[in-house]
């Protein structure tokens, strides 16, 4: 059976090296595979759950997309394209906040970290996002949902919201219940200030994470200013969960090197902080080097961005058009 993939990234500005490990890099992977189809989702519609900018939006729009492309996702072999422009997503995202309950969305922890001390001042899109999120996922039948590991409860509402949509309507089957694909390893990748911290795009501190756009010398630097501690490299896995931010740095050293991280452990057991980040810079920049090059080429040609998202909006309104008009059915409308 094809798998059928289904994923969103916010373009909310400073995609980084979490987005990249956690998702991106996998949606690439995926797509490449034989038996997939894929469609990857500029998801604008969750960006504005927080205030934005709306120059800021449209850039960051162009920017995430350039950072798809770049990345190595193909316009001919997955669909991309952007959230509001496909109207089923937010018609699809009503219906179903009308079978979501309100104590389900009260767990979600996110909303609880996003919204701060001060809940009363948060939009209620910020609270009703998962909704939408589950509108997105279902409305292409999706059976496979690649995400770091900070999306876990969202995919797990996202099923109980299916389930309960085909029981209330007596239409079993009738949405498709996804999986969730995170992996097992290096799924949240952490800040280089705080170690218990995920690296995000709204820390106020851009040394706490690597922007897919940086500069050489901006990588070296973040990396030399990243967080360790004052005892040496260590010869084990063992109580690495009790240094999380020397854990986090061999984690994004063996990840992007496609490498246990046993291995890469012996690799560095017995050398000095310096030379692993010495190592941990040359590697990152390797890597994160030709992307953002590629980025900054792909924003000057706007006519080429312009119409891949007009081509991926026709492909991915027919989808999802198709399945809204069944629901709708289904619902009595
Ligand atoms: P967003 O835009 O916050 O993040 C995009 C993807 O990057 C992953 N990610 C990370 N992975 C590892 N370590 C990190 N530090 C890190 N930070 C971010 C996220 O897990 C995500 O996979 N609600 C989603 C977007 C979305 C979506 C969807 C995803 C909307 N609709 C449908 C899947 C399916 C979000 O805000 O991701």
């Amino acid at each position: 059976m094809s798998k059928k993939i289904f994923s969103g990234v916010q373009p909310s500005g400073n995609l980084h090296l979490g987005n990249y490990l956690g998702a991106i890099k996998n949606f690439v992977e995926l797509q490449n595979e034989k038996d997939s189809e894929c469609v990857y989702c500029i998801v604008d519609l969750h960006a504005i759950t927080v205030k934005q900018n709306p120059n800021e939006l449209k850039k960051n729009i162009k920017e995430t997309l350039a950072t798809f492309i770049a990345s190595g996702l193909d316009p001919k072999k997955s669909i991309i394209f952007n959230q509001s422009s496909v109207s089923a997503h937010s018609e699809g995202a009503w219906i179903l906040s009308c079978v979501a309950r309100m104590g389900w969305l009260n767990r979600m922890t996110q909303f609880k970290e996003k919204a701060g001390k001060d809940k009363e001042k948060a939009s209620i899109g910020l609270y009703a996002y998962p909704v939408l999120m589950a509108a997105d996922i279902l409305l292409y039948d999706a059976t496979h949902v690649p995400v770091g590991n900070d999306q876990k409860q969202h995919l797990e509402l996202c099923r109980d919201i299916a389930q309960r949509f085909n029981n209330d309507f007596n239409s079993p089957d009738f949405l498709k219940v996804p999986e969730p694909l995170i992996q097992k390893h290096f799924s949240r990748i952490m800040s280089l200030k705080d170690g218990t911290k995920k690296m995000s795009k709204s820390d106020p501190s851009d040394l706490s994470r690597i922007n897919l756009t940086d500069e050489k010398d901006e990588i070296i630097n973040k990396i030399k200013k990243a967080k360790t501690d004052t005892m040496s490299m260590p010869g084990s896995g063992e109580n690495l969960s009790k240094r999380p931010e020397v854990e986090n740095l061999l984690g994004i050293y063996a990840s992007l090197s496609s490498q246990d991280l046993k291995d890469t452990i012996k690799q560095f057991s017995g050398k000095n902080f310096s030379e692993f980040k010495e190592n941990l810079s040359e590697l990152v920049v390797e890597k994160i080097n030709p992307i953002s090059n590629e980025i900054k080429k792909l924003l000057d040609d706007e006519t080429y961005l312009s119409n891949i998202l007009f081509e991926g909006f026709q492909k991915a309104d027919k989808i999802a058009s198709k399945k809204i008009k069944l629901m709708k059915e289904i619902i009595g409308f």
